[in-house]
């Protein structure tokens, strides 16, 4: 299981006050794919005119633009809430960007009170995900709120 105390200071440390949010969100990325067991995937999508641009990630090559509303991203962006997908195949609309994925989780990211982004994050074991990662996933995104977006 994952320290998510230990890694959402790991993630405040190595964000505060840096000034790049690109920087950040690689690096945030790589902290994922370390500490995260079982995971083939981890990243960011950037809103930008209404899509969902890939970001900072870590895994293979994903797609690049995701409209608002479409596969797990674009639902977790437009309705603002968490997706916890126990099996993607079950997803109505799921995006398989690889092949091997067979669960997720996306949490929204806000500046302002709006959606800039979301955290994704993908495993190639059913069900990987549980409510204690959607718990310390979400504080993970609270902390790049403050630090990159400057909220709080
Ligand atoms: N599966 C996602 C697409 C992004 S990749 O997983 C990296 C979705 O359905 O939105």
């Amino acid at each position: 299981m994952t320290d998510y105390r230990e890694l959402n200071e790991r993630l405040r440390v190595l964000t505060e006050g840096v000034p790049h949010e690109i920087a950040n969100l690689a690096n945030a990325s790589a902290l994922l794919w370390e500490s995260l067991e079982g995971i083939n995937w981890a990243g960011f999508y950037r809103m930008e005119d209404g899509l969902l641009v890939l970001g900072p990630f870590q895994g293979k090559a994903a797609c690049i633009e995701i409209p608002l509303g479409r596969g797990v991203c674009g639902t977790a962006a437009a309705q603002d809430r968490t997706q916890l997908v126990y099996d993607v195949h079950q997803f109505p609309g799921h995006i398989a960007c690889d092949s091997a994925s067979n669960s997720e989780i996306v949490v929204p990211l806000h500046r302002g009170g709006v959606v800039v982004g979301v955290l994704d994050i993908d495993s190639p074991r059913i069900g990987r995900f549980t409510e204690a990662d959607r718990e310390g996933l979400e504080e993970f995104a609270r902390v790049l709120e403050k630090t990159v977006y400057g909220e709080g």
